[in-house]
């Protein structure tokens, strides 16, 4: 008897390697999904879901913040798999955390790095994953943001740049969907709540959240299609918050 074979879809998650990222690379698997895991350093994270998931999962170098590394991932997701269904603009640093106010010592080096990954590396990977995703069904571009990128909501008196990346994140995702929805694009903005994850260095098990919960909030989001379709910044408790 015929056995009908179920295509795989397939995925681009960006900062693949920890946290958040990495969650959601394993869900996706587990989902059946192929994913291109952008990886920075050399964690040994993805190779353990190697061993699991076989060729489902291509590992591939992705630093969102340099063209020539965005250039060469989709080039090599192109030879690799030749389409791309979902985009998860996921990677972000935040070395802002210890600044309360404009007296502290602030690091403009550390502001301009946090706009070039957090608000620029999605732009750079949206712009050069999008002919891979033009014969998708589903050309579903996904952000991970943050309530600190909120301008309504603020009240912190520091951060300055992980909150302004992260606004200017919010920004470029209206732009994108201004620009794009019309070709059938669908966005999603999220923020995934504060997690035990490592942006400061080290695992933070004073935050609320396991990614792994994060994760699964988030792709049930993704995944599905709001009813009615609306852009907003929806967080991982099921709410939409001002932004
Ligand atoms: N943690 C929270 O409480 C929280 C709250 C709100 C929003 N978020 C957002 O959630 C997302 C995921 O963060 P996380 O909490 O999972 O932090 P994480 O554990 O530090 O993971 C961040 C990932 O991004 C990668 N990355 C860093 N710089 C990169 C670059 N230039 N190019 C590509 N990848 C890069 C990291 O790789 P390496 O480890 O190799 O550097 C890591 O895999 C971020 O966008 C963050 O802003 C986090």
């Amino acid at each position: 008897m015929r056995q009908d074979v179920k295509v795989s879809e397939i995925a681009l998650v960006t900062g693949a390697d920890r946290g958040l990222g990495r969650a959601i690379t394993e869900q996706l698997l587990e989902r059946g999904w192929t994913v291109l895991a952008g990886q920075v350093l050399d964690w040994p994270e993805l190779a353990e879901l190697q061993a699991r998931f076989g060729d489902r999962l291509h590992v591939l170098p992705l630093d969102v913040g340099s063209d020539a590394s965005v250039l060469a991932a989709a080039s090599s997701a192109a030879q690799l798999v030749g389409r791309v269904d979902m985009v998860v603009n996921n990677a972000g640093i935040n070395r802002s955390a210890h600044i309360d106010s404009v007296r502290d010592n602030l690091s403009f080096d550390d502001m301009q790095a946090e706009h070039n990954i957090n608000a620029v590396g999605p732009m750079r990977v949206t712009r050069a994953f999008l002919p891979l995703m033009a014969g998708s069904d589903r050309k579903l571009l996904c952000f991970v943001s943050s309530e600190a990128g909120s301008i309504e909501a603020s009240r912190r008196t520091g951060w300055f740049g992980y909150c302004m990346s992260k606004a200017a994140v919010n920004m470029a995702v209206k732009n994108l969907y201004n620009d794009l929805s019309c070709e059938g694009f669908r966005f999603r903005l999220f923020q995934p709540g504060w997690m035990k994850t490592y942006m400061r260095g080290t695992r933070n098990d004073e935050a609320a959240l396991e990614p792994e919960e994060s994760a699964r909030r988030a792709l049930s989001y993704f995944l599905e299609e709001p009813e009615p379709p609306t852009l907003a910044l929806h967080t991982w408790d099921g709410e939409d918050m001002p932004w």
